[in-house]
């Protein structure tokens, strides 16, 4: 591993939705040399397969060798790595591969503590989706509750200092804005959001809103960015599309 930012200063570099498919073999090579150019850490928000497929994850993995190799590279599953029922195959062939893979867990790299989870829906406020009536609906609920749980526990482990979260579902509507405003609660849960706030998060990366806006901000003012490919294509139309914090650490 190498490490090559200034030395009070992180260069964390973050994309989610790869959605790597069968033959998208070449497609990532390009942007992961570029990543290697510029950032010291690459944080993967989820859907790494489009189809949840292990052939995927193994095609993935030999795309971001290279990558691995060179730089620490973490991660958290998307909902299309659940889609064929092997997420637990996936999840264990990308920690296998190096990547570190998080679900409510937390780990110090650089001086930044990391922590994420994958997240659910549910939806936002007032209009916020309430465990009542049919056990679906407790169920669906429920799911939401268990990892913002999760993303509680990984927060409350991190030591004073920088605090990054990734997640793929989003925990504000500011950064799935641009989305119809019928998919909003199937985009993410401010159940999410209040975790962040009473830990103090220094930023969170999401992605899942491919059509939302790029930066949006917790009501405790803790900034949240969408890294979904297709938001920082539109977003950043000039660059490769994957976006860099620079993230000041004690030296
Ligand atoms: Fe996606
Ligand atoms: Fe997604």
């Amino acid at each position: 591993m190498r490490f090559q930012g200034a030395k009070n200063v992180v260069r964390v570099a973050a994309l989610g939705d790869i959605h790597f498919k069968l033959d998208s073999k070449g497609h990532f090579r390009e942007l992961f040399e570029r990543v290697l150019q510029e950032a010291d850490v690459l944080l993967l928000c989820g859907d790494i397969t489009h189809f949840g497929l292990t052939e995927e994850a193994l095609l993935f993995i030999e795309e971001a060798a290279r990558v691995l190799r060179e730089i620490p590279v973490l991660g958290v599953l998307g909902n299309h790595d659940f889609e064929s029922g092997n997420e637990a195959a996936i999840h264990r062939m990308l920690s296998e591969s190096g990547i570190a893979m998080f679900d409510g867990n937390s780990q110090k790299i650089y001086g930044i503590g990391f922590t994420g989870v994958k997240g659910f829906g549910g939806g936002f406020g007032a209009r916020a989706l309430q465990p009542w009536g049919e056990s679906a609906i407790k169920n669906f609920v429920q799911e939401v509750a268990a990892e913002t749980q999760r993303l509680a526990s990984g927060l409350s482990k991190l030591e004073p200092g920088p605090k990054i979260v990734m997640m793929h579902y989003s925990p504000i509507v500011g950064t799935i804005s641009g989305e119809p405003a019928e998919v909003f609660p199937f985009l993410g849960s401010s159940a999410l959001e209040e975790p962040l706030n009473r830990f103090q998060a220094t930023a969170v990366f999401h992605g899942h809103a491919h059509s939302g806006s790029f930066a949006g901000k917790t009501g405790a003012n803790i900034p949240v960015y969408n890294v979904s490919i297709d938001v920082l294509k539109h977003h950043f139309p000039d660059r490769l599309p994957f976006f860099v914090l620079q993230v000041p650490v004690e030296s």
